[in-house]
């Protein structure tokens, strides 16, 4: 049965009528039209509907939309909009551009959400640390190692950059599976 909830989405406040159990990636794509975010397994298994619950990584594919609460969503839509990601998001484009990461494209959303994330909290990852934070998201092109370069590059970029900000304090490379 449907109810009323209101999502805080990319900043703004989406006031909706779905039943509590619908899988947030439905609602962001369907009732939202926030195709950004990708749907593949449906399973938690491929990370192609990865988005930000209040920075956190998350899989809006086996998210109840009930389940979502006061908490902040940021899909790839929004992730250069506004919020202590800023920087580390604008830096992860710029070196998505400049690598040209993508092949298909399928999964890159949800990569780049996963990035981010991990740049939040981890300014300089190792190449174990990025195998780590990113080994949840597949890529069936097979652009690991130029996600891998991409994101070595953002890092670099926000180590020099002089308007670099510290790590926020609410966000971690952990996610839900
Ligand atoms: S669609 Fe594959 S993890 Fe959600
Ligand atoms: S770029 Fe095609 S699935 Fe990753």
């Amino acid at each position: 049965m449907s109810e009323s909830i209101t999502l805080q989405v990319n900043g703004a406040s989406r006031a909706l009528n779905v039943a509590p159990e619908t899988p947030l990636l439905w609602v962001l794509r369907e009732t939202l039209q926030l195709t950004g975010t990708k749907f593949g397994c449906g399973m938690a298994l491929c990370g192609a509907c990865t988005v930000h619950l209040d920075g956190i990584p998350t899989r809006a594919c086996i998210t109840p939309v009930g389940a979502v609460g006061a908490r902040a969503v940021t899909t790839i839509e929004g992730v250069t909009g506004e919020g202590s990601a800023v920087t580390v998001a604008r830096a992860v484009q710029d070196a998505w551009v400049a690598q040209d990461v993508a092949q298909c494209g399928y999964c890159q959303s949800g990569q780049v959400m996963a990035a981010v994330a991990l740049l939040v909290s981890n300014r300089s990852p190792s190449d174990s640390d990025i195998d780590s934070a990113m080994q949840g998201n597949l890529c069936r092109c097979g652009s690991y190692p130029r996600i891998r370069a991409a994101i070595h590059a953002a890092a670099q970029q926000l180590t020099t950059s002089p308007d670099a900000t510290p790590p926020a304090a609410d966000a971690s490379p952990t996610r839900s599976r």
